[in-house]
């Protein structure tokens, strides 16, 4: 699977077919967490496989019941020990670059997952004093995220959309008048790449010097003049 294609079609699974998940599986997903990036390269991530029907379950009630959590063969819960990343880096190291370092490992995770034909889901709605005793989770360290993994018995919600570059995305500076609007250059240009846009700025020339020849009405003229320029505005 194309990286971009994994990107765009992983969904999170909440409904688990009853069937084993292969080791070598597993040991490709582990691997791919443990190639993550990490502040310092400190590497602080724990992993915590949970395969025990009962302990599932627990984890399940203890993730504020959400009970299909336990349904899934295995399930990995992502940790991270805090006491040299909070040595290197103080209070920012345990608060912001922790959660970071974890989360960028569970995403390799899950993509992984994806590649190899399994679901999984990022689950981190968890009473934390819990998870820490039914696993045993020393002092120094935290559980972040409980992600249950298995073959997929789910479906993408079709209602689910994602929000248009144009919504979040501003240039030199967060501010509205800052953002990219959707007639701009450089939107067309991430939307359908720099080829399509001079294909389409080719096209509305060639449309206009052919209603010039026939039409030559002003106004008109003037109205795909100002689109023409609209995308071929640098
Ligand atoms: C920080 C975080 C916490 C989440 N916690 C939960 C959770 O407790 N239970 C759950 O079912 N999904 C949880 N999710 C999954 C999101 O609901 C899901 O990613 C989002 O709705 C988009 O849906 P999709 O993953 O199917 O594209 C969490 C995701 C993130 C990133």
């Amino acid at each position: 699977m194309e990286l971009s294609q994994a990107i765009n079609t992983l969904f999170s699974v909440r409904k688990f077919l009853d069937v084993p998940v292969e080791w070598d599986k597993i040991g490709k997903i582990l691997d791919a967490g443990r190639h993550a990036p990490s502040s310092g390269n400190v590497q602080n991530w724990r992993f915590v496989i949970v395969r025990n029907p009962e302990l599932r379950e627990q984890l399940a009630v203890a993730a504020l019941k959400q009970h299909w959590i336990a349904n899934a063969p295995i399930i990995i819960v992502i940790c991270a020990e805090l006491d040299k990343i909070t040595h290197y880096y103080g209070e920012r190291g345990e608060k912001v670059y922790s959660i970071q370092n974890t989360s960028l490992a569970v995403q390799n995770m899950m993509l992984t997952a994806h590649a190899l034909g399994l679901g999984s889901s990022f689950v981190s709605a968890f009473d934390e004093n819990e998870v820490i005793r039914l696993l045993g989770i020393p002092g120094n360290a935290r559980p972040y995220v409980i992600m249950p993994i298995g073959y997929s018995d789910d479906q993408p919600n079709p209602n689910l959309i994602h929000y248009e570059l144009e919504n979040m995305t501003y240039f030199e500076g967060y501010s509205t008048s800052k953002r990219v609007s959707s007639m701009d250059n450089t939107s067309w240009s991430w939307r359908y790449g720099d080829k399509a846009r001079d294909a389409i700025v080719r096209a509305a020339g060639k449309a206009q010097s052919k209603i010039e020849k026939s039409a030559g009405e002003k106004s008109f003229q003037d109205f795909i003049a100002k689109i023409r320029k609209a995308f071929s505005r640098k």
